[in-house]
């Protein structure tokens, strides 16, 4: 179509009377312009930006213009859905504030958060424990306690024992290593969520002991749906799913020279393991089974989970790679 537009206007050009070339007035050379079909637009924005320097840069670029291209072709997307797509992105980033970030909610429940920590478990220098998603409830700073310490202020439902050990990928215990944990309070609820003036609860840090011990005392984790007052929400119950999220407690472990270790415990009893709406649930070895008198448990008299985690060498890209997952207070800082 715009070529042929342009020809037009070369012909006109080049005399008006349709004849042209008798001699009157010089041929103008045709305006070189894009020569666009559904096709080759891609090629054409492909061309253009392949002047980005960072060559990472360049190729992640690319390959998401190729595929952004590919799917609006495969779909035959219309100007009217291409705009409620934009709409819906806009929402997206309007709700973003350092306490919630939506864009890691799409990014969680389209299953891109979980595929990528699934790709970066392979690139561990051993075989360590599976992670699992950050989430968007993590908080740096929670409070520190004493080993058998009870990191919930309400209690009145039950108590839970987490106990075990942080070992590196050998099996050698590793002292001194802290044991990040947050999970929903008792209300079934994250701080974040029911303590807006920022109080920490159900979140702690523990450090292990020369053997590479750590204990602590929580509450029992319970299902719980993903926030669902947003555009995230809203997508999710257009199609139909239902937002929950199996019970589960939230790890952060590190020791020096190590892999920081993200990752969290599923209860066995939940109702969500297999329709994780963030598809977090996705290891058969982070399910956890509380057993109700283990003799083995230092804490006596309340249900108890023993969990060893083990963690990888850290490798000269674990040091830039950036943590699995993302505080989204972090986020906006940049
Ligand atoms: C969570 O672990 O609590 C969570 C993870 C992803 C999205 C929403 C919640
Ligand atoms: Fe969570």
């Amino acid at each position: 179509m715009l070529k042929w537009l342009f020809g037009q206007k070369t012909d006109g050009a080049s005399g008006g009377n349709g004849g042209g070339g008798n001699g009157a007035t010089p041929k103008k050379p045709a305006p070189v312009v894009l020569n666009l079909t559904p096709e080759t637009v891609v090629d054409a924005v492909l061309e253009q930006m392949s002047t980005t320097p960072d060559p990472r840069m360049r190729q992640i670029q690319e390959s998401a213009v190729r595929h952004l291209h590919a799917f609006a072709r495969e779909v035959n997307l219309t100007p009217g859905e291409w705009l409620q797509g934009i709409e819906f992105m806009t929402k997206v980033g309007k709700i973003c504030t350092p306490e919630r970030q939506e864009f890691i909610l799409l990014s969680d429940t389209v299953g891109l958060s979980a595929l990528v920590n699934l790709m970066h478990d392979k690139t561990a220098l051993e075989i360590a424990t599976d992670t699992s998603l950050l989430g968007p409830f993590f908080r740096e700073n929670p409070p520190r306690y004493p080993p058998g310490g009870q990191i919930c202020k309400d209690i009145s439902k039950g108590e839970l024992a987490i106990y075990g050990r942080v070992m590196d990928a050998k099996g050698n215990p590793l002292a001194g290593a802290e044991v990040g944990i947050w999970q929903t309070a008792s209300d079934g609820l994250y701080d974040i969520q029911s303590m807006p003036n920022g109080e920490m609860d159900a979140r702690g840090v523990f450090t292990t002991d020369a053997g590479g011990n750590y204990l602590l005392r929580t509450v029992m984790p319970l299902d719980y749906s993903i926030p669902m007052d947003g555009p995230v929400g809203a997508m999710v119950r257009m199609q139909k799913r239902h937002g929950m999220r199996p019970a589960h407690l939230h790890f952060l472990i590190s020791a020096p020279g190590q892999r920081e270790l993200v990752t969290a415990l599923y209860m066995s009893d939940s109702n969500y393991l297999a329709t994780d709406t963030v598809f977090g649930s996705s290891s058969v070895d982070l399910v956890a089974d509380p057993i109700t008198n283990d003799p083995n448990c230092p804490l006596k008299g309340i249900p108890a989970v023993r969990y060893d985690f083990k963690l990888s060498r850290m490798s000269e890209a674990d040091m830039k790679g950036g943590r699995v997952g993302s505080d989204p207070g972090a986020i906006l800082k940049n």
